[in-house]
């Protein structure tokens, strides 16, 4: 059996893929080695394998540089980060050419046409930022309690629209549209509309850098992989995207652990 491991700047995730079902298990790990170590066991325990059952193991993700040859003895080959999004996404989502969004502790943009797997933009802002803001402006520090809060938020005390400073619409621009995040922030401001415009901005940007890659590279899909899809999900439900979400986006099933799975499909190719 092969087994893909994700070692990511916030969690580390391990698949095993077994004639189409999916086994994954995700820690949380400051030693990458640590990290890698304990999802490997935590799977094969967790599934009720025994560790020479394990052929391979394709490792990716920043901390998988650290990694030597063999993990607790098992074959290690390393798998392109970039390689491990655009194949994971991909394959997900049924595609054969898409743009693939990881969202992560940052944001990375990969262009997928056929064989070809390009990284093509991203951004800092991510889910490392999520947990950086959510803590530091609110004291708040799981997903949780930010989505609690989110869903009683309004946004209008704290972000500055198309409306606010036109009194209508510019151009093609709708009133709606935010003209600024955090424009607006006073001191009637709540810590629940604070937690909803922390998630809204980073929503925002990264949709309008996705799009505006998937126009660059003429891709009509885009995929959200990673778990920072986590926060997408809940904008949705809690339909608060006032923007054209629904076309081109699609988050696959098994979109937080995209990357594990894309390392161990490359592995297998
Ligand atoms: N269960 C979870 N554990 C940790 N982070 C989570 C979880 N669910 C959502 N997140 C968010 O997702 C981000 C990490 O996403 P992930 O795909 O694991 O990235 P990476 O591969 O960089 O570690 C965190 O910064 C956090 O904002
Ligand atoms: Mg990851």
């Amino acid at each position: 059996m092969l087994v893909g491991i994700d070692i990511g700047g916030s969690t580390t995730d391990a698949v095993i893929l077994d004639n189409g079902g999916v086994h994954v298990v995700t820690i949380e790990a400051n030693d990458p080695i640590a990290a890698a170590a304990g999802a490997l066991g935590k799977l094969v325990e967790s599934c009720g394998l025994h560790l020479d059952r394990v052929e391979r193991i394709a490792a990716t993700g920043a901390g998988s540089r650290v990694l030597g040859e063999t993990l607790l003895g098992r074959p290690v080959v390393k798998v392109n980060e970039f390689s491990a999004i655009g194949i994971g996404g991909t394959s997900l989502a049924a595609r054969k050419k898409a743009l693939v969004v990881s969202l992560g502790t940052g944001t990375a943009i990969v262009s997928v046409t056929g064989e070809k797997i390009e990284h093509v933009s991203g951004t800092g802002l991510g889910g490392g930022t999520l947990r950086g803001l959510s803590k530091h402006m609110l004291g708040v520090s799981t997903l949780e309690t930010l989505e609690a809060m989110a869903a009683r938020g309004d946004l209008s005390r704290v972000d500055l629209t198309v409306r606010d400073i036109a009194g209508g619409a510019i151009g093609d621009l709708p009133p709606g549209t935010t003209a600024s995040n955090f424009g607006k922030v006073g001191a009637d401001a709540t810590a629940d509309d604070k937690a909803l415009a922390i998630m809204n901005m980073i929503v925002e940007v990264v949709s309008v850098l996705s799009i505006a890659a998937a126009r660059a590279c003429g891709q009509e899909d885009i995929v959200l992989t990673g778990k920072l899809t986590r926060i997408f999900r809940f904008m949705q439900r809690a339909k608060r995207l006032n923007f054209g979400f629904g076309r081109g986006f699609l988050i696959p099933e098994h979109a937080d652990y995209a990357t594990a799975i894309g390392a161990a499909r490359a592995a297998m190719q």
